[in-house]
């Protein structure tokens, strides 16, 4: 579904990412894993057309999508659920949801989804019409994830979503993470946390630099003693 070759990403002269390589199949959930810095984000921006690659290309369900503008990107099925959530603080819960909606005109269709995501986060329901801005950060999140699912997306784009909670909250967020991929989306999950993402995933890349350095089934790398010294603290 997702092919990307020799990807590469600039800041003025800083290469932030440097002729990376991957692909997620459709049906799989892929976890990108990388210390602070490694270029997880510039990938996922680069991908989402937040930001021009330098060069490399992306194809996307076989068509070529890397000059494409955002919002095409969208409607072709792709969703970002940013790092640090992005919610729209002064809007409602219920408001950010149907802007993640905004491509879509089949109104009753979007009310059953805006249900469907109450029924994977009952929290958002129960407190849905309070302003984006005063939920917790976990909260925060679920509307994120929310949000993206609104635009019925083909391919979900994680950008670290465990970042600053506490572990009840990210193991609830990952549990509904796992639900969706379950139910046929294909995830890739960008992670910090190598060991939570590599547990849910089918297979990972671990990027270092700005570089991909080991790609392998998940359950390899969560077993590699490179990977374990590096990323799971051993
Ligand atoms: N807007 C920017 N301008 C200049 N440099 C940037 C910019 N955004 C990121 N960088 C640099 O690019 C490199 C990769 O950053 P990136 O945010 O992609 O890393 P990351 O793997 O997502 O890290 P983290 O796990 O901390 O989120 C870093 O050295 C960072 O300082
Ligand atoms: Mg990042």
């Amino acid at each position: 579904m997702l092919e990307v070759t020799k990807l590469s990403v600039a800041y003025g002269g800083i290469q932030a990412v440097r002729n990376v390589s991957f692909r997620v199949e459709q049906g799989e959930m892929v976890a990108l894993i990388g210390a602070n810095g490694a270029g997880k984000t510039s990938t996922l921006k680069a991908l989402a057309r937040l930001l021009t690659a330098a060069s490399g290309s992306v194809r996307y369900c076989g068509q070529e999508i890397s000059a494409l503008e955002p919002h095409r990107l969208v409607s072709q099925g792709i969703a970002l659920v940013p790092e640090g959530r992005g919610v729209f603080p002064r809007m409602s819960i219920v408001e950010n949801l149907l802007m993640g909606a905004y491509s879509r005109f089949d109104k009753p269709a979007i009310v059953a989804d805006t249900e469907h995501v109450f029924s994977l986060f009952p929290r958002l329901k129960e407190r849905a019409q309070q302003l984006a801005g005063t939920l917790s950060g976990g909260e925060q999140q679920m509307l994120a994830i929310g949000r993206a699912l609104m635009s019925r997306p083909k391919l979900l784009l994680l950008d670290e979503p465990s970042m600053g909670l506490a572990p009840l909250m990210v193991q609830r967020i990952f549990e509904v993470i796992r639900k969706v991929a379950d139910e046929g989306m294909t995830v890739l999950l960008v992670e910090q946390n190598a060991k939570l993402a590599l547990e849910v995933s089918q297979r990972g890349y671990v990027m270092e630099s700005g570089e991909i350095t080991l790609t392998d089934e998940a359950e390899k790398l969560l077993a590699n003693p490179k990977v374990r010294a590096a990323y799971l603290g051993e």
